[in-house]
């Protein structure tokens, strides 16, 4: 089953000023990188995060890499610790970095340097509002997001809450990099629908890698 998915040779669709999708990019490494998060949340445990108004996401996050996308009572933040285990986040896997790195490359940006990876876990409901990553120091870094396991309808807009959005659907082994212009636009993910993927079950899993820190 997971072969017939691995023979199929990734292609590029343009998405917007900056960002295109990798489709299937992720593919043939799925397996290690699933394999990795294992061993990132073995450490540092996946967990609902609770918002500053108080709501508790639906979207379980762990983070690997030097700096780790958390909240608290105050805002959203990049920490060096995880606050559930007073240690620091998970090394960055070899896999996540090279990944990270060939697509921000393939998708015109050859100087990507990600510190922090969020690991987001989608169970059946579960959903991203719409949002923008800000909280980044670096913002002419691109953002790299990976989808794997079961597919998601994944929404992208422009600078302003109310532009219109793009809905593509996001299936296994598939690359989002979004940055230049569209770095700040808007981009969500609508509730995952049941199913079962053979990869990951009844999951999603997303990886978002990110320049958060200042660069050297
Ligand atoms: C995110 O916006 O942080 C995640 C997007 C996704 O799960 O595809
Ligand atoms: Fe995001």
């Amino acid at each position: 089953m997971l072969d017939l998915f691995a023979d199929e040779h990734p292609w590029q669709e343009p998405l917007g000023p900056g960002a295109a999708i990798l489709r299937r990019f992720a593919v043939a490494r799925a397996e290690t990188l699933l394999a990795d998060i294992a061993n990132v949340a073995a450490v540092s445990p996946f967990r609902q995060m609770v918002t500053p108004g108080g709501y508790t996401m639906s979207v379980a996050m762990t983070n690997c890499g030097t700096l780790g996308w958390t909240t608290d009572q105050h805002g959203y933040l990049y920490a060096s610790t995880d606050p559930q285990t007073s240690q620091r986040w998970p090394a960055m896997p070899e896999s996540f970095r090279a990944l990270a790195d060939s697509a921000a490359r393939e998708a015109g940006y050859p100087d990507f340097r990600p510190d922090a990876c969020l690991i987001n876990r989608y169970s059946v409901g579960s959903k991203l509002s719409l949002h923008q990553d800000k909280d980044e120091h670096e913002l002419r870094a691109p953002i790299v997001s990976v989808s794997l396991g079961l597919p998601a309808i994944f929404q992208f807009g422009g600078l302003s809450r109310s532009d219109p959005l793009h809905r593509v659907l996001l299936e296994h082994g598939d690359v989002v990099v979004w940055g230049g212009e569209s770095r700040l636009f808007y981009h969500g993910v609508q509730p995952l629908k049941e199913g079962f993927h053979p990869a990951t079950g009844r999951y999603r899993f997303n990886l978002t890698f990110r320049q958060a820190g200042k660069s050297e």
